[in-house]
């Protein structure tokens, strides 16, 4: 199964127990890392769909978003032995061409060293916005003169496989332009933990959820 992931609630997090927003992100990162490993072994998740860095994100404060650059950048340089030990195939989705060439360097060195892997494909949504990559696709499709249609859409999307189970953290009822396309017939999960408390046990509970439930994906 595909599951999606918007992870909310970092920076409230932090608020709470008096500290800065961005060490919310540093533990939020942590917890990435934890799911990662966990879904690497949960054999129903073949692929992890993590939204990190949304269009919208570059208008938080200057330093807010340098952090999270540093923060992501250094998270991609030092776990790749976690992704290399745990068989997992990373790749980012989204128009990275926006961010420095240092971190395009890391996101390219992550995806070359970890294409062969097969346990689980995680997809790391980076400067990702639903709308935007539908516009994308649609511009492959007709710069390729296929015709328009949902099958060329599909196949040309950053993310070209439909989501299972759609998860926020955080407390928020809201999709926020996350993979839009892709959650035509997705299970929706909304959760009040904040993403820094949410754990391996409410993922794993979730999943058995899922699998409760009949999809009747418009038929009967
Ligand atoms: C939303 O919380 C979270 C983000 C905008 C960034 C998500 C990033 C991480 C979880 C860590 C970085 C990931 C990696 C792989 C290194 P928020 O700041 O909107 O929280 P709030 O709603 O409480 O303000």
């Amino acid at each position: 199964m595909h599951v999606a992931i918007i992870m909310d609630g970092n920076g409230r997090w932090a608020t709470k127990q008096g500290k800065s927003r961005v060490e919310g992100h540093r533990v939020g990162s942590e917890v990435v890392r934890e799911l990662t490993i966990f879904a690497s072994k949960e054999s129903r998740v073949k692929t992890l769909t993590l939204y990190a860095f949304s269009t919208e994100n570059w208008k938080r404060p200057k330093h807010e978003v340098e952090f999270l650059m540093r923060l992501l950048g250094n998270y991609l340089d030092k776990e790749l032995d976690t992704y290399l030990e745990n068989g997992v195939k990373f790749r980012a989705v989204g128009d990275i061409s926006k961010f420095s060439s240092k971190l395009q360097n890391s996101i390219q060195n992550l995806e070359e060293k970890t294409q062969h892997l097969t346990s689980l494909t995680q997809n790391l949504a980076l400067n990702y916005g639903g709308k935007d990559d539908i516009v994308r696709s649609v511009k492959r499709v007709l710069k390729s003169g296929d015709e328009v249609s949902e099958e060329s859409i599909e196949k040309n999307l950053d993310v070209s496989y439909p989501i299972d189970i759609f998860i926020r953290t955080g407390g928020d009822s809201r999709v926020s332009n996350f993979l839009l396309w892709q959650i035509s017939y997705a299970e929706l999960f909304f959760t009040n933990t904040l993403f820094p408390d949410f754990t391996k046990e409410e993922f794993l509970n979730i999943l058995n959820r899922f699998e409760t439930i009949h999809r009747r994906f418009g038929g009967l």
